[in-house]
């Protein structure tokens, strides 16, 4: 792979692109940062603006405006480019619009002669993060997306505050579409030290309460979008702490959109899974041990998705 150290290059410098942006500025994370929108003028005025926080950076890093040629020796593009959501649809209402604007954007990447790592932001994140691989032609590895990353964090900071302990003490995830069919996996969690089992069993009413924080996680984004317009730092923070798992080679695993060959019993779709990720992107996907009613609700958020991918690639 040809790429200059830690230099990434944005694609859609709208709030999540923006908030990704800053992110990376802030916590000192890559080294370049191109920004690339058609929006050339208000691109310009974030470049500079970004180019200020320098300063008081952690580390050194050039913000620039450029064009897809600044791709060919990109080590990540990211795309946070398409229609955004709007109060009253759901993410996969954005499928028709985003298919085409994302198969666009790639084919034009690719003409750079880049062979780095695509992190797919733009809704619905599933899809596009397989319409992107599939245009791309790179290998599944290089090739993931946000996935439930953020609805992740979301879970775990609601939890957080319901048991009264540090969010980092929190080890849950939510998997599958990144959308209303996503699914906490509760058999595998624990909270400070503390399976949620054992918690439930010495007090049943957990089980409840955490059912309401599920639907509360799940449908956060459409109570910010009715209330800001957007959402934006949490997607733009769990962007960034891929990007850092991808230019530091961390081999963490994180719950990315994630290429499945057989793994979870399904084949040919990206949807949000556990994966190890490294320098040279999804290093492994991890296959949790589902109960019985997990796996029916992934399998379910599988087939959601797949519903969908049919329109496109019968
Ligand atoms: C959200 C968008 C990124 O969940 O889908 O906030």
């Amino acid at each position: 792979m040809k790429y200059v150290e830690n230099k990434v290059v944005l694609i859609g410098a709208g709030a999540v692109g923006i908030a990704y942006a800053y992110a990376l500025v802030n916590q000192g994370i890559a080294d370049e940062l191109v920004l690339l929108d058609t929006n050339e003028n208000r691109t310009r005025g974030e470049v500079t603006d970004l180019n200020h926080c320098e300063a008081w950076a952690p580390s050194p890093i050039t913000v620039t405006h450029g064009g897809y040629e600044e791709c060919r020796d990109a080590a990540i593009v990211v795309l946070c480019a398409g229609a955004a959501q709007k109060t009253g649809q759901t993410r996969l209402d954005m499928v028709g619009t985003n298919v085409r604007i994302t198969q666009d954007i790639v084919s034009e990447v690719m003409a750079s002669g880049f062979d780095g790592i695509f992190l797919v932001a733009t809704n619905p994140v599933d899809i596009l993060t397989y319409a992107t691989w599939r245009h791309s032609g790179l290998p599944s590895a290089q090739v993931l997306g946000s996935g439930t990353s953020l609805d992740t964090a979301r879970l775990r900071y609601n939890l957080a505050q319901y048991f009264e302990v540090a969010t980092t003490n929190v080890h849950a995830m939510i998997i599958g579409e990144h959308g209303d069919s996503e699914l906490p996996v509760w058999s595998a969690a624990s909270i400070a030290g503390r399976s949620l089992a054992k918690r439930i069993a010495a007090n049943p009413q957990i089980e409840a309460d955490i059912e309401d924080i599920y639907v509360r996680t799940r449908d956060a984004a459409y109570d910010i979008i009715a209330a800001k317009g957007s959402t934006s730092y949490g997607i733009g923070m769990a962007l960034a702490r891929i990007t850092r798992a991808i230019l530091s080679n961390q081999k963490v695993t994180l719950p990315v959109s994630a290429l499945l060959e057989g793994q979870y019993g399904q084949e040919g779709i990206y949807i949000g899974v556990p994966a190890s990720i490294g320098r040279r992107g999804v290093r492994e996907v991890v296959e949790l041990d589902l109960d019985e009613q997990e796996t029916q609700r992934f399998t379910a958020s599988a087939d959601t998705l797949r519903t969908v991918m049919r329109e496109f690639w019968p």
